[in-house]
């Protein structure tokens, strides 16, 4: 007898995929779901990853990456976030992040073993913990609080079965980033409980006015209990390519790379040629999407300020808006789906980021001004039409 694993029918599809589908019902819906930058890699990525197929570099490469990659990502990072890795036994390259978080937790978890997940949240984290056998138990972030962490809600999570934190500033879905209080915080904590903190930098680099960036890996006595989890995919436009890494203590590395091996062998050499392009190249690419990204942020902030019924902070990183449409009276995929039914605007729903995600829509602004324009007109109607019904 054959069948699919009982672990395996646990695994949800993601909501923003139902979305996705229904949104196929219709003739030219204005969508709003996507998680990707709307630009491709960079002229010079792009030849990078031919030039290396044409060199016939389209082998199997070390199941860690190849050295030329390793060294590129250890000189980026003590450059970025000040830490020290070793390119020979401290970072492992990965198919994309994805691959990296889902491999540690892999090395990291035995059945009924806690990971803490701060929501709402990438909700890929909930089911990759559940394909491990593990538990997440969510500690829910505020819109007061700007959706930051809730250190003390987090300590009240902490059990002996807790192995793990997530953390992802800047945010997706939320666009929070976390500043270096509350994340010192955090690592007093990790240190107390003798936890090890997975940090999801992907969205490092796209963020907005004076907000800094701060690896929590770069804290005194931090280095030893937390892996970096990082990616070429939305820094530099290469969500195809599936280039990633990993960088911690050598004793967790090893393990994924042995993980690693018996899984995908190692990343498509030609997009580590690509990557090694991305880092060592100019930053112009990168610079000129973060000011587009600012500059439509800017835009829907503006309008949504103006719109009844919805509460906004302003994304601080990312490319997404996160509001709250709590004072509509509906279910947030009630309002999905009403937007979507009568004014054809495609929004995920925020409990697709996890039940602390209920009361929430999030919209991707990796779109054109045009259809921001448009979108943001009809949800505009949409919303003063909900306004008037419910007597406001
Ligand atoms: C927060 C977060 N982490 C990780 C990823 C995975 O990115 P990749 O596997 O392409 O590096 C995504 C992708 O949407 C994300 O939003």
């Amino acid at each position: 007898m054959f069948g699919i694993s009982d672990n395996t029918k646990k695994i949800e599809h993601s909501k923003i995929r139902k979305m996705f589908n229904k949104a196929l019902e219709y003739e030219n819906p204005i969508s709003f779901t996507i998680g990707e930058p709307d630009f491709t890699a960079s002229e010079e990525i792009v030849e990078a990853a031919c030039k290396a197929i044409r060199e016939g570099k389209s082998k199997y490469s070390e199941n860690a990456g190849i050295m030329p990659l390793r060294k590129a990502v250890s000189d980026y990072l003590r450059k970025e976030i000040n830490v020290e890795y070793s390119p020979k036994n401290e970072i492992v390259i990965t198919t994309g992040a994805m691959g990296g978080i889902f491999q540690a937790l892999k090395v990291l978890l035995n059945p009924g073993d806690e990971v803490i997940v701060n929501e709402p949240c990438w909700t890929n984290y909930i089911q990759q913990i559940q394909m491990c056998e593990g538990v997440p138990v969510s500690v829910c972030c505020d819109l007061d609080n700007g959706f930051s962490l809730d250190i003390e809600k987090i300590e009240a999570a902490v059990t002996d079965r807790t192995r793990a934190i997530i953390i992802n500033s800047p945010c997706n879905p939320t666009g929070a980033v976390l500043d270096k209080e509350v994340l010192r915080k955090l690592a007093d904590l990790a240190k107390k409980h003798d936890l090890l903190v997975i940090s999801d930098e992907v969205y490092k680099h796209i963020i907005f006015d004076d907000v800094e960036f701060t690896s929590i890996a770069s804290f005194e006595g931090m280095k030893e209990r937390t892996l970096v989890m990082d990616s070429f995919s939305k820094t530099f436009a290469m969500t195809g390519f599936r280039v990633g890494y990993v960088a911690g203590p050598e004793f967790l590395i090893s393990q994924i790379t042995k993980l690693q091996e018996n899984i995908c062998a190692c990343v498509a050499m030609p997009c580590q040629y690509a990557a090694v392009a991305a880092l060592e190249g100019s930053r112009q690419h990168l610079d000129m999407m973060v000011n587009s990204y600012k500059e439509r942020r800017d835009y829907v902030y503006n309008r949504i300020k103006e719109m009844p019924l919805v509460k906004y902070e302003k994304s601080k990183g990312t490319f997404y808006a996160f509001f709250s449409i709590k004072e509509t009276g509906m279910s947030s995929e009630e309002f999905a789906i009403k937007l979507l039914e009568e004014k054809q605007v495609v929004v995920v729903p925020g409990d697709a980021f996890g039940e602390y995600g209920e009361g929430y829509v999030r919209l991707s602004y990796a779109s054109s001004m045009e259809s921001l324009e448009k979108g943001l007109d009809a949800m505009e109607d949409f919303l003063r039409k909900v306004a008037e019904q419910n007597g406001y």
